[in-house]
């Protein structure tokens, strides 16, 4: 054991590795505090080279490799298990912005970057980043493009997958690939940055990417809307899309539910409605040029929605600060729910048009088995994924004998649901730990055995987070 931290100090110095409890703790629990982990030693690389050094020492002694970001995974993907023994492998020390190159839109980047800082040295730059999240302050790009993150600006600009133009990873054999083309048409054999993107760690550390960058939009409306239905929310979802077209970049859905957690537990939020509609969406549209056109397309909407009664009511945002104020309740949902009780997250994801009936079937179902339950939820509507998280309070909560057991129910109901509709149990959070048995029920062999394959050729060892995403 000595042995291994000598060797890991002479490659990234005695302040790029921890080993005592207190230092390691922010590194081994979960976010929401509902995996408690274990590791050796965190091991923080500075460069690709000590990267690829320390991933060479685990393998030849056969220490395995938790790769780790800004541990800001919702699905236990970012913490090793209780009994593990390896190593976490963070990248917090890779922050380097390598290159900005305006012309092609693209900026290279390490992958310890926070998301945040990425955005805004797109902006100095007078380019933008698409990728929003609410975790964008601590998650890093490498944790982005390992779990193909998804967040607030897909409807308009896609997951990370498409934000990413290539991609340098360090192999589970140590070699380094350096696939940082800045292109958007390379069809030279497989594009390979495909299969690490999404691929939570299993396959080796991506150390740095080169990002797709787009046209900055200096205009923004946004207003928050209260549809009358989730039936109504889906129909002006459509209306806003074929009017708008490029210049909606927003359309997230609340439940009351989920708006008066945040209220509750954020007393500084100000609801722009009144919180009791039963469905609240915050929009947003964007352009480069003319804000005035921006505003008259906007009203010009809303009044046909009135008349045509999908609305009951909306407050459009009349200055940045309201702005600011209606994105800081969306991006609060996280925190509220885990002050709020035990909820039970489902990251689903179900063809727009089938979200009123996922909505509509599975609600009943859960309610009548489970009298105390609260139906909270919230999700980029626009994308037909939704963050369905029925919740108990805490002292309910403490009452049942065998919580896996309340678990493992809700989660069965609903997914067979959103499966039945052509969904997926996990839209945009991965994986990681909590998904593992819903890989094997609802993933064909074929396609199980296929990532089983891929997963044999590049890391033979197992070695690369094991036990997380591919079912043994
Ligand atoms: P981590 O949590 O550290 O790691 C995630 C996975 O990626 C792990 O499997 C890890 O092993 C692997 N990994 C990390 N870095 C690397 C690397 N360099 N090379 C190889 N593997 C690596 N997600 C969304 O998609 N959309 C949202 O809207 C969203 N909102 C969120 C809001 C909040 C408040 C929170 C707490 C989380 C949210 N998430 C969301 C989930 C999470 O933030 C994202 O999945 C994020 O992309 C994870 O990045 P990270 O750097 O924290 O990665
Ligand atoms: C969000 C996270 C939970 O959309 O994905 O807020
Ligand atoms: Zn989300």
């Amino acid at each position: 054991m000595q042995a291994l931290f000598n060797d890991l100090v002479g490659i990234v110095g005695e302040t790029g590795v921890l080993r005592e409890a207190s230092d390691m703790a922010p590194y081994v629990a979960d976010v929401r505090g509902f995996y408690q982990g274990n590791a050796q030693y965190v091991v923080r690389p500075r460069s690709t080279d000590e990267v690829a050094a320390v991933v060479a020492l685990c393998v030849e002694r056969s220490v395995p490799v938790q790769a780790q970001g800004g541990n800001t995974s919702l699905c236990g993907g970012s913490v090793p298990f209780a009994d593990a023994r390896g190593v976490i492998l963070s990248l917090s020390r890779m922050r380097r912005i390598r290159e900005i190159d305006a012309a092609n839109h693209s900026m290279t980047v390490e992958a310890g970057c926070v998301l945040a800082e990425v955005q805004r040295a797109a902006i100095e730059a007078d380019r933008f980043y698409p990728v929003s999240l609410g975790a964008e302050g601590s998650c890093q790009i490498g944790g982005n493009i390992a779990t193909n993150a998804g967040g607030t600006g897909v409807l308009r600009y896609g997951n990370t997958r498409e934000n990413i133009l290539g991609l340098e990873v360090v192999l589970p054999n140590a070699s380094v690939w350096n696939g940082l083309r800045g292109l958007r048409k390379d069809n030279t054999g497989f594009d390979l940055k495909h299969l690490f993107i999404g691929s939570e760690g299993l396959l080796g550390i991506i150390t740095a990417a080169t990002l797709r960058l787009h046209p900055l939009n200096t205009r923004h409306i946004a207003a928050w809307l209260a549809p009358v239905s989730i039936e109504a929310a889906v129909e002006l979802l459509g209306l806003f899309q074929s009017s708008l077209g490029p210049q909606l970049t927003a359309f997230e859905v609340l439940n009351s539910a989920q708006l008066q957690k945040v209220l509750k537990h954020m007393p500084d939020r100000r609801s722009p409605l009144d919180p009791a509609h039963p469905w609240h969406i915050l929009t947003e549209l964007g352009c480069t040029t003319d804000e005035a056109g921006l505003q008259a397309n906007l009203e010009a909407l809303l009044q046909k929605a009135m008349s045509s009664g999908l609305l009951t009511d909306a407050a459009v945002a009349s200055n940045e600060t309201q702005r600011a104020a209606m994105w800081n309740i969306r991006h609060s949902v996280t925190d509220a729910i885990k002050a709020a009780g035990r909820g039970i997250a489902h990251d689903i994801a179900v063809p727009v048009s089938k979200i009123p009936e996922f909505v509509r079937r599975v609600t009943p179902v859960l309610e009548q088995r489970f009298a105390a339950i609260q139906i909270v939820i919230v999700g980029h509507l626009g994308d037909g994924n939704l963050h369905f998280i029925p919740l108990f309070d805490f002292d309910v909560w403490e009452t049942f004998p065998d919580p896996q057991a309340v678990i493992d129910e809700v989660h069965r109901l609903t997914y067979g649901i959103a499966m039945e509709l052509g969904g997926t149990f996990s839209a945009e959070h991965g994986i990681g730990r909590y998904l593992v048995a819903e890989m094997r029920q609802y993933k064909s062999g074929v396609e199980l055995s296929l990532m089983r394959s891929i997963k044999d050729a590049l890391d033979p060892r197992g070695l690369f987070n094991p036990q997380k995403m591919i079912p043994e």
